[in-house]
């Protein structure tokens, strides 16, 4: 197996400083030398994107729209050239509005796609929903074509065609879902396992009936979007939109061993990570669990590594 990694240091789809110095910061804390240590796993890492100095356009209730889809152009075709290099696409963000950019890459090279959305909130608002105007609450929205009519025209987003369809998109996590979310999700019968069900069904049941009711016959590469805030606010401190009540770390590996063990993972993001937020305790336990999250998404086994070749005891 062969992964390759992306950092985007990028953050302009929400608010507060610090979510661009997460890669960085997992790279500090030896993110590809341990993801090297999986058995089997042949990682090349593709360096960070560069979003350059950009005049910015103005658009109703949409904060620096013209940055966002600057980074997120280049971020796409860093993935579409990840995959077609035959390797899973790690995306190490950065905010997520950076979802926009990694699915629209990973779209280009398998349109049979589902996409797995691991995340406290629903980030499907448009900009005349958004209570906030950051773009990292409006990359699902920007994605799906159903949702073409509820956006104006978009300056400098024309790089995009808008074909994904919420058929193929799922929920885990969700706890923080704005009203016109939650109409969304219903309307278009998103399968969603938001904290409730996950409370009612286990994590195991739960990724295993949304994946069975995104694709039946276990034949569509999988693509995972996991913003960190997905996990319980005293998992992952460190990060801008906490929300309590989340996913246990224990939980979230679960999940992404089941998704490994599919075999179909093609792309995950890991985002939302703000080493600036919190003290230092609070950062490396943010980090550790970002770490933990790719290494069982790609294969590491809790159980240990059984030794190459014949060892007696
Ligand atoms: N729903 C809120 C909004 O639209 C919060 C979104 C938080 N998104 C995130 N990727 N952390 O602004
Ligand atoms: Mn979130
Ligand atoms: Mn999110």
């Amino acid at each position: 197996r062969k992964v390759g990694i992306i950092g985007v240091p990028f953050e302009k789809g929400q608010k507060k400083y610090g979510v661009s110095v997460a890669p960085a910061a997992l790279r500090a804390a030896g993110l590809i030398e341990k993801l090297k240590e999986i058995e089997g796993l042949d990682v090349k890492d593709y360096g960070d994107i560069e979003t350059p100095g950009i005049k910015e356009v103005n658009v109703a209730n949409m904060d620096h729209l013209a940055l966002v889809s600057a980074c997120n152009k280049h971020l796409s075709a860093c993935v579409t050239q990840v995959l077609k290099d035959n390797r899973i696409a790690v995306t190490i963000g950065g905010d997520h509005s950076i979802g926009l950019g990694t699915v629209d890459g990973h779209y280009k090279v398998n349109n049979d796609m589902i996409l797995i959305w691991v995340d406290a909130h629903a980030d499907i608002n448009t900009n005349k929903t958004s209570d906030s105007g950051s773009v990292h609450g409006m990359p699902v929205a920007l994605l799906v074509k159903e949702f073409s009519n509820y956006w104006p025209y978009l300056p400098t987003m024309d790089w995009q065609d808008v074909v994904f369809s919420i058929k193929s998109l799922g929920y885990i996590g969700l706890r923080s879902v704005d009203n016109f979310e939650r109409l969304a999700i219903e309307k278009y019968k998103v399968p969603t396992f938001a904290m409730e069900d996950v409370e009612e069904h286990g994590i195991k049941n739960s990724i295993q009936h949304v994946l069975q009711a995104l694709d039946p016959t276990n034949s569509r590469p999988i693509h995972v979007s996991f913003d960190i805030d997905a996990l319980d606010a005293l998992e992952a401190p460190s990060t801008g939109t906490p929300v309590r009540g989340g996913l246990t770390l224990r939980e979230a590996i679960n999940l992404m061993e089941i998704v490994y063990a599919t075999g179909r993972l093609r792309a995950i993001d890991l985002v939302e990570i703000n080493p600036a937020i919190g003290n230092e305790k609070d950062r490396q336990q943010t980090i550790d669990a970002g770490l933990c999250i790719l290494k069982a998404a790609l294969g590491f086994s809790r159980r240990g590594t059984a030794p190459r070749g014949v060892l007696d005891l």
